[in-house]
C-alpha cells in the first residue's frame, strides 16, 4: 500500500521536476546564433585543416561546484584554438542529468538537438540516442584523427552499435570507491576498509566516535542507486553483476537479495538529512570531518581538490569499495554528432579537440577522472589520477546502472524511484519486485 503512495507523489514530483528542468533550459541559452550553413555529412580532417565558422552549443549537466572548472577550462582552450567558432554553454544542472537528459529528450523528440551533448558510453547512447536513429557515425573521424588505437577497445566498444563508432570519450570516472577523511580515521585508529565485515566493523567504531559513518546525499536518487550496485558488484563479483542487466541473473535471486540486506544495513549509518543534500552536500561531510566515508564517483575527487583544495592522501584517502579490488565500475562521458544539427563540421571541430591529448589534459586534472586517451601525460595527474589509470588497465571493467551503461534509461528512471522508496521503507521484497518488474518491461527479461 505505502508503496504506492510513494510511487504516485514521487511520478508528481518527476513530472514536475521536468516541467522545471525544461523552463530553466530556455534560459541557459537552448539557441544557437549567428553561424554559416555548412553542409551535412562532410568529412572532416583533423583539427588543423578543416576550419568551419558558426557555432557549436554543448550540452551537459556540468554546472557548480566539481562540475563546471572543467568544462571551462575545456571551453576556454577550445576558444583559443578556434576563435571563429561561438561556444554556447548549455549545460543544465543536476547531478547525473538528473535534469538535463529529460530537456535533452524532450529537445530531441522536438528535432532540435544541441551541436553536441553529454551522453554516457553504453546503453545511454547506444540503446538510447542510436537506436533512435538520432546520431551520426564518427567513424571517419576516428579515423582521419589516427585514435583507433589511441582509445582502449573497451571503450570504443562502449561507444559503438553494429560496426560504427558514435561518440567520443572525453574521460574515463570510477564509480566503486570510497573516500573517507584520513584525519577522522587516523584519529579513531581505523584502516580502510577492503571487505563487508571490515566496512561495518569501521562504521561501528565511528558511530562510537560520535560521527556520521557513510555520508548520502539522496535529494537525487541516484546516489543511493550508485551505492547499491557497488554492493551488487561486490557480492556478485563481475560476471554475475552483468547478468543482472543480460537477464540471465533475476533481481529476485539469493545473491541479489544478499546484496539488498548488505545494503540495507549500510542505510543504517547514514546523516539523518541525507535527503536534503545533493552529492556535493555529502561529499562536504566528509571533507569537514563530520561524516567518515562517502561512496561516490571519483567526481568527488574533483570537487575536492579542484573546488575545496583538499589534498589526495593527505586530507581525503580512497579504496575501492567493498569487495571489488580489481573491479572498475566504469563511466564514460562522450560527446556525439546529433542528426540535423545546424553546424555540424564546427561540431567535427569540438569533437576533433575534445579528442586530444591536450583537451583531456586539461580537462580531467580538475573533473577528476582520468584521460579516455591511453597516451595522455600522467605527470599532470596527482596520486589519486596516476593511481586509478594503473588500476584501469589492470581491472575488470563493468558498466554502471547510475549513470546509464547498464541498462536502458527507461529501467534506470524506475529503479532511481524504487531504490528512493527504499531508502525510507527498508522493504526488501519491495524492492526486488519493483526492479523485475522494472526489468520486464524494459525487455530486460
Ligand atoms: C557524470 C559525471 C558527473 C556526475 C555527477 C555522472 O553521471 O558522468 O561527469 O560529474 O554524473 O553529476
Amino acid at each position: 500500500m505505502k508503496r504506492h503512495k510513494g510511487m504516485t507523489w514521487l511520478a508528481l514530483f518527476f513530472a514536475f521536476a521536468l516541467v522545471l528542468a525544461a523552463c530553466s533550459s530556455g534560459e541557459t541559452g537552448g539557441e544557437e546564433g549567428g553561424g554559416t550553413e555548412e553542409s551535412n555529412g562532410q568529412e572532416t580532417e583533423g583539427s588543423e585543416s578543416t576550419e568551419s565558422s558558426g557555432s557549436v552549443e554543448i550540452f551537459s549537466w556540468w554546472t557548480g561546484a566539481g562540475e563546471e572548472a572543467g568544462l571551462l577550462a575545456l571551453i576556454d582552450l577550445f576558444q583559443e584554438q578556434h576563435p571563429e567558432i561561438e561556444v554556447v554553454n548549455a549545460a543544465v544542472a543536476g547531478g547525473a542529468g538528473t535534469n538535463a537528459k529529460a530537456v535533452l529528450a524532450s529537445r530531441m523528440q522536438a528535432d532540435d538537438p544541441p551541436g553536441t551533448f553529454q551522453v554516457h558510453g553504453g546503453s545511454e547512447l547506444n540503446d538510447g540516442w542510436v537506436a533512435a536513429d538520432k546520431m551520426e557515425p564518427l567513424n571517419d573521424l576516428f579515423e582521419a584523427e589516427g585514435w583507433m588505437d589511441k582509445f582502449p577497445q573497451d571503450l570504443i566498444d562502449l561507444v559503438s552499435k553494429d560496426g560504427n563508432i558514435y561518440s567520443v570519450p572525453v574521460n574515463i570516472h570510477r564509480g566503486n570507491v570510497i573516500f573517507y577523511n584520513t584525519k577522522v580515521f587516523e584519529e579513531n585508529g581505523l584502516e580502510p576498509p577492503t571487505t563487508f565485515d571490515e566496512f561495518f566493523a569501521v562504521a561501528e567504531e565511528l558511530k562510537k566516535a560520535g560521527v556520521t559513518p557513510l555520508s548520502l546525499g539522496d535529494k537525487e536518487p541516484w546516489t543511493a542507486t550508485q551505492i547499491l550496485e557497488n554492493v551488487a558488484l561486490g557480492v556478485l563479483g563481475p560476471d554475475k553483476y552483468n547478468q543482472l542487466w543480460s537477464g540471465e541473473l533475476k533481481f529476485d535471486s539469493p545473491e541479489f537479495r544478499e546484496a539488498v540486506d548488505i545494503f540495507n544495513k549500510m542505510l543504517t549509518y547514514i546523516n539523518e538529512d541525507h535527503a536534503a543534500r545533493n552529492w556535493q552536500d555529502a561529499a562536504q561531510l566528509v571533507a569537514d570531518g563530520e561524516a567518515g566515508m562517502n561512496i561516490m564517483g571519483d567526481w568527488a575527487k574533483g570537487y575536492f581538490t579542484t573546488d575545496l583544495e583538499l589534498t589526495a592522501n593527505e586530507d581525503f584517502g580512497w579504496i575501492e569499495t567493498p569487495e571489488t579490488d580489481g573491479e572498475f565500475m566504469v563511466i564514460t562521458d562522450t560527446f556525439g554528432l546529433p542528426k540535423n544539427v545546424e553546424n555540424p563540421d564546427a561540431v567535427k571541430q569540438f569533437l576533433s579537440f575534445l579528442g586530444s591529448v591536450e583537451a583531456q589534459d586539461t580537462f580531467n586534472p580538475l573533473k577528476g577522472s582520468i584521460p579516455a586517451r591511453i597516451d595522455a601525460d600522467p605527470s599532470k595527474y596527482d596520486e589519486y589520477g596516476q593511481e586509478t589509470m594503473e588500476d584501469f588497465k589492470d581491472s575488470v571493467l563493468t558498466p554502471s546502472l547510475a549513470h546509464g551503461s547498464a541498462a536502458p534509461e527507461g529501467f534506470l528512471t524506475q529503479a532511481n524511484q524504487a531504490v528512493n522508496v527504499f531508502v525510507t521503507q527498508g522493504d526488501v521484497d519491495q524492492l526486488i519486485q519493483s526492479l523485475e518488474d522494472a526489468a520486464s518491461a524494459h525487455n530486460m527479461r
